[in-house]
This record gives structure tokens, sequence and C-alpha cells, in this order.
């Protein structure tokens, strides 16, 4: 009973007017008599059903479920009467599994004395989600719990979507009030080290599973705090994976794995949530292991497998503007680091250039990420960037600095289907004229769409036998199997 706030240990008395049945055990209440007893009914449970014998919950993806007003209420006196007869502060020092016990105690007394009509499943339900607002995220921890889940968007208190194989679909959580979810979100940037509010009211965090989070509160969120949480992959994607979804074929997957190896200079460009990291993250899978590797991102997502890895994050003003570190800075740090790879999480400003430069003065195999919807359009990003970070360079040298440092580019891209392909690995090949010139070698073409409304469309290889990079493959003794891979994909194209 460690928990609870009273110096006997036992729950204040005074918290509930008792029911009947609560006021033999509690002389005290009995004191307060009948008259002061609300009885509170969940909808839809009759009194005279007995209850089921072992709690049923509903636990797969209980979340979905719409859940009464009158449950809210319920759930929302007994949470009040609960925080009355608790100590915070004590329970945070309790094991988790202590403190589900301690509280799960504490709710079945309060739902005696207040005469709470409502089976064992429901109490199980409300028990977890109480437990949930106390010790964690609250109406959050369900959705959390599921692995399936890419994002968890909420749109203040009561609308709160998720994206599930790659479809947005809306759920019945809902948080008691704004200010509750505003309290979440401040638990969750908290971890940080990190404050939400009016005064600095956009804040990036992570959880402490790994997961990104950004957070915007009013007055910039109009309807109550808007949280976007990435959800981290317990089991990370690997390119088998993507082989297996389809979002590449087994031939292209080869070459992307050559190309991780041999220490080609990459880009990866997609659009928001299209892959882009996960890509990032198979490609350095295939780094050496004695190779050594700095990681630049505003979020730590990458899970590099490597031994020799530094990770590097960007740090956010604090509230009097000052003390940023951008990504620029730490790039350019990168270089006095000794790195042999530089890896930079998200590429969308004037480090394009430290990063251009250190692809092209011996840090081979370097990679980055960028927004961009085709490999072209993510040149022409890369030289805007460029040239809106103030480097006074002419036009062309921009140009050749890009063909002379970027290899390749893999476009990722989700469909509107919801499914997520490599539309397009793409080697950047020289200049003709004032032109980049690219080519690809592997593109997927859409055709149409099922009745179901799945896009119809197939990977091809467009039948390049020697692409740019196969000197650097043939360093690193890879040329075999790249011109074996080139090859079956161009037989299987042609149906063979
Ligand atoms: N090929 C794929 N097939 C199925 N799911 C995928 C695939 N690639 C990525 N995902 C999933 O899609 C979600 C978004 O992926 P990811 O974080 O890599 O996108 P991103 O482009 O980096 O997004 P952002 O623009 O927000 O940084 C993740 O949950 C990831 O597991
Ligand atoms: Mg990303």
């Amino acid at each position: 009973m460690f928990g609870k706030k009273s110096e006997t240990g036992g729950i204040k008395p005074v918290i509930l007017p008792p029911g009947p049945a609560a006021a033999a055990a509690h002389p005290a209440a009995s004191q307060l008599g009948r008259a002061a007893i609300p009885e509170i009914k969940l909808a839809g449970a009759t009194p005279a059903a007995p209850p089921p014998a072992a709690p049923v919950v509903d636990k797969p993806h209980a979340e979905a479920k719409h859940k009464s007003e009158s449950y809210y209420d319920i759930k929302s006196t007994i949470f009040n009467a609960l925080i009355d007869a608790i100590d915070l502060t004590q329970l945070g020092q309790l094991d988790r599994d202590a403190a589900r016990d301690e509280i799960r105690d504490i709710v079945n007394e309060i739902i005696a004395l207040k005469d709470v009509v409502m089976s064992i499943a429901e109490q199980e339900e409300l028990l977890e989600d109480i437990c949930n607002d106390v010790l964690g995220y609250g109406p959050l921890e369900p959705l959390l719990a599921r692995d399936d889940i890419a994002d968890i968007m909420v749109n203040g208190a009561s609308a709160v979507f998720i994206e599930v194989d790659g479809k947005m679909q809306k759920t019945g959580v809902r948080f008691r009030d704004n200010s509750q979810l505003l309290n979440i979100c401040q638990r969750i940037v908290s971890q940080v080290g990190r404050r939400v509010d009016e005064a600095s009211p956009i804040c990036d965090a992570r959880l402490p599973d790994g997961s990104r989070v950004n957070v915007i509160v009013p007055p910039l969120s109009i309807d109550g705090a808007a949280l976007t949480i990435r959800k981290f992959k317990k089991d990370r994607l690997r390119l088998p994976d993507l082989v297996k979804f389809k979002s590449i074929t087994p031939e292209g997957a080869t070459v992307l794995e050559i190309i991780g190896r041999v220490r080609c200079n990459t880009l990866i460009s997609g659009g928001t949530g299209s892959g882009k990291t996960t890509l990032l993250n198979c490609l350095t899978g295939y780094i050496d292991s004695d190779e050594r590797i700095i990681t630049c991102e505003d979020a730590a997502e990458l899970q590099l497998q490597q031994p020799h890895v530094v990770r590097l994050e960007t740090r956010p003003p604090n509230l009097e503007g000052e003390g940023a570190i951008t990504m620029r800075e730490l790039v350019k740090n990168c270089l006095r680091m000794r790195p042999e790879r530089i890896i930079v999480g998200e590429v969308r400003g004037p480090e394009a250039f430290d990063l251009l430069q250190a692809m092209n003065t011996g840090h081979d195999g370097s990679m980055g990420t960028l927004h961009a919807n085709s490999p072209r359009e993510a040149i022409s990003r890369l030289e805007s960037m460029i040239t809106m970070g103030g480097f006074s360079l002419p036009s062309k040298t921009i140009k050749e600095m890009i063909v002379g440092s970027i290899d390749v580019i893999v476009q990722a891209t989700r469909l509107r289907d919801g499914s997520r392909k490599i539309t397009h690995i793409t080697e950047v090949v020289g200049m003709e004229g004032d032109v980049i010139i690219t080519q690809d070698l592997f593109i997927y073409d859409v055709s149409g769409e099922d009745a179901n409304g799945k896009i119809i469309g197939k990977h091809r290889s467009t039948g390049i036998a020697r692409p740019h990079f196969w000197d650097r493959a043939r360093y690193y003794n890879e040329e075999r199997r790249l011109a074996e891979a080139l090859e079956k994909a161009e037989t299987r194209d042609a149906g063979v």
C-alpha cells in the first residue's frame, strides 16, 4: 500500500460517498448516509446480470471501439477519486507491475464504495485505461503497444488517426479533454529535457523506445495540441522484407546491396513517409563492419548495426532562441572526426553543400535522404538548397559538384493505394552542356488499378548491363554479382 497518501495506508474514507455494500466494511462511510450515494451505471449494463466468471478483456485493438459518454463520466469520477487517494510521487518509485497492483486495489475499493455497476470485463478495461493515464501516455498506450502502426496522429483531444499498411484510419481513441492531451505531450517532451507551452509551442522529441515525436500546441494549433508520432519499428525492415512486400524485385535488392557495399555516394529521395529512412537503414546494413560511420540526424532514427558508429543529433534553440546546433554545423564537425562514411538523416538546407564536399573528398559511400518526388527533382532540390544557402557559386559549378559527388539516387514512393515502392534506381552519369545526365537502372511502371483500388504495376530493368559504378563494383570484387543481377532482371522482364 506504498503508493497511497493516507498515513494508515488505507484509502481516505472521505473520497467518495459510499454505497450500501461498502458501508459495512467502512464504518466511517456509513455515517454519510444513503441519500448522498449517486449510483453510477454504465450504459448498457444490467445490474441484475451476473458478472462473467473470468475477466474478458476485449484486447485486440480494443482502442478502435468507441466508448460511450457514460464510460468517460465514470472513468473521470473514479480517476479523480484515485488521484485524491494516491501519492503519485511514491507511486512513481514503484516498478510498473507493483504500481499497477496498487492502482488496481484502490480502483476496486473505489468501485465498491461508489457502487458502480459494471461487469468484470468493463472493470478490467477501466483499470487498464486508468493505469495508462497514471503511469504512461494515457489513451495512446494501446496504440503505442501495437507494432503494425506506422504513425499516430492526434489532432486535438477527440480525433486520433493511425496509419496501418499505408492507409489512414480514424480510431475511437480520445482524450478526456485538451488539457489531458497537453499533459501527455508535456510528459513526452520533458523526458528529453524540453518544454512545450505557449512560449515555445513547437517541439521535437523522442519516446524512450526511439519513436519520433512532434508536438505543436495552441495557439499555433487551433483545435488543441497536435501530436504526431512516427512509431519505431521493433523489428526493423531489411531489404529481404522490402522484396517480400514487393517494394523491389530480388535483383533490384541485390543491386542496392552492392551500391551500399561498394561505397557509392547515394541519395535517397522520396515524399513524406515514403520509406526513405527505412531504405537508408537497409542500405547501411551492407557497410563493412570495420568502417567508421558518423550519422547526423534531427531526431535519431537510424539503427545501424555496425560496431563503429558515432551518432549525432541536432539541437533546437532554447527558450531565449539560443544554443541551436544546426545540421550544417554537425556535418562540418563530422569532417574533423575522421569519418569514413557520413550519413545524413535528412538533407534540407545548406548542409547539402558540406555533404557534397565530403562525398567529393574521400568520404565515399556517404548517404543522405531528401524530400523530392523524382530523381530529377532531387537534383534540382540539391541545387536550390545550395543556392539558397548563400553560396555564391555559378549554377554550372553547383551542377558539376553534384555530378562529381552523387553516384546513385534511389527514389522511394508511397503509392495512392498505400503501398510503398522503390520506383527508381538512377545513376548520375555526367553533364552535357549545362544539363546533368542521369540513367535509370530500374524503374517501376504503373499500368492501372484493380477492382479493389490496388495499383497494378511492374518493376523493370532498363537493360543497362554496365552501370557507371562498374569499376567500383570490380574494385570490391562485386562485379560478377552485379552482372548476374542485371542479367537476371532483364531475362525476367523478357519473360524468359
Ligand atoms: N517498403 C515498405 N513497405 C512497407 N512499409 C514500409 C516500407 N518502407 C517503409 N515502411 C514503413 O513506412 C513508415 C514510414 O517509413 P520511413 O520512416 O522510412 O519514411 P520516411 O520517408 O523516412 O518518412 P519521413 O518523411 O516522415 O521522414 C514506417 O513505419 C516504415 O516501417
Ligand atoms: Mg525519415
